[in-house]
């Protein structure tokens, strides 16, 4: 058993646990959930590729490949096995807590925006040589800045939670974000989901933006859609998003899925102007038709 786990990294009795994964889990924590993910990731991927095998092999050397691939399915099967089995288990137990503390009564911002960080508020990429590289999408900096004004400002995302401390210190100007990363999140069929469930949030004051959003979160009718951003220059979205995000803290709905439905499948930029200029022109022809009207009294008046 000592083959696969070789260069992962692992203390042999944690890989020895991962073999056994309803044995060991009551009895392990020195690895959180998430560092065993990330440390079986580039193991498991490996062994789900099939081996290349030269055309010119010997049939001896491709038995070989083929028993070597068919006996590290067995392994990778019971780390995810494992995985699945421990995340199910700390939803269970985490379940419980609440993500966010209790609302101060003092708080007089209405809503919860709560952003997503990769391809939404910075762009993120992992990196051998160079660990994780971090880039800020144009206008980061202000957007967050003003939100935190009007919202209570959460960022969630799926990613440790020490690189998630380190981006948003780096674009938090007001040190006031809330921070949840991937121990937060509901780790599903190889996708960590941010669960709003327990946000310990009203739902209907909770708004998620995201450039993942439907792939991402289990509460869609709170999810909104941006753009991804994948590192262009002439990236506007988020100074674009703006005033979408001002006038819904003017108008103060009482039920943000209804204002999400509408949006929903909708570019939100676009559709959003679409609407301001509607009402515009709504105001526009009120604003003529009173005028219409003060002047044939005034002719009334010299019949
Ligand atoms: C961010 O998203 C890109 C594109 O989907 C992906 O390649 C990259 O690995 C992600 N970064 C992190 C830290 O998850
Ligand atoms: C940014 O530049 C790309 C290519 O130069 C172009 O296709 C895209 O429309 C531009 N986007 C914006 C928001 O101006």
């Amino acid at each position: 058993m000592a083959l696969p786990f070789r260069g992962l990294g692992l203390h042999p009795r944690s890989a020895f646990c991962l073999t056994l994964p309803c044995l060991s889990f009551p009895f392990v924590s020195a690895y959180s959930l998430a560092e065993v993910e990330q440390k079986t990731l580039e193991f498991r991927k490996e062994m789900t590729t099939p081996i290349p095998i030269a055309e010119d092999a010997s049939e001896f050397e491709k038995f070989r490949a083929r028993a070597y691939e068919t006996a590290m399915k067995v392994p990778v099967k019971s780390i995810e096995l494992y995985l699945d089995l421990r995340g199910g288990i700390e939803d269970h137990v985490l379940g419980m807590e609440k993500l966010l503390p209790d609302l101060d009564p003092q708080e007089r911002r209405v809503f919860t925006l709560v952003l997503d960080l990769n391809e939404t508020l910075v762009y993120s990429d992992w990196e051998p040589e160079t660990g994780l590289k971090t880039f800020k999408r144009p206008g980061v900096d202000a957007f967050l800045q003003r939100m935190s004004t009007l919202y209570e400002v959460v960022v969630y995302s799926d990613q440790l939670q020490k690189d998630v401390e380190d981006v948003v210190k780096r674009i938090d100007q007001t040190g006031r974000i809330h921070k949840l990363s991937r121990p937060a999140t509901k780790y599903r069929k190889g996708i960590h989901f941010r669960d709003l469930s327990r946000l310990n949030r009203n739902p209907a004051r909770v708004l998620y933006i995201s450039a993942h959003a439907l792939e991402s979160f289990l509460q869609p009718e709170n999810c909104l859609d941006i753009k991804p951003w994948k590192l262009e220059t002439n990236d506007t979205e988020l100074r674009d998003l703006s005033p979408f995000l001002e006038s819904l803290d003017v108008v103060r709905p009482a039920d943000l899925h209804e204002v999400v439905a509408s949006y929903q499948g909708k570019d939100v930029v676009k559709e959003f102007y679409e609407r301001c200029k509607q009402v515009q022109r709504a105001i526009e022809e009120q604003k003529q038709q009173q005028q219409k009207k003060r002047e044939s009294k005034w002719w009334r008046i010299f019949p």
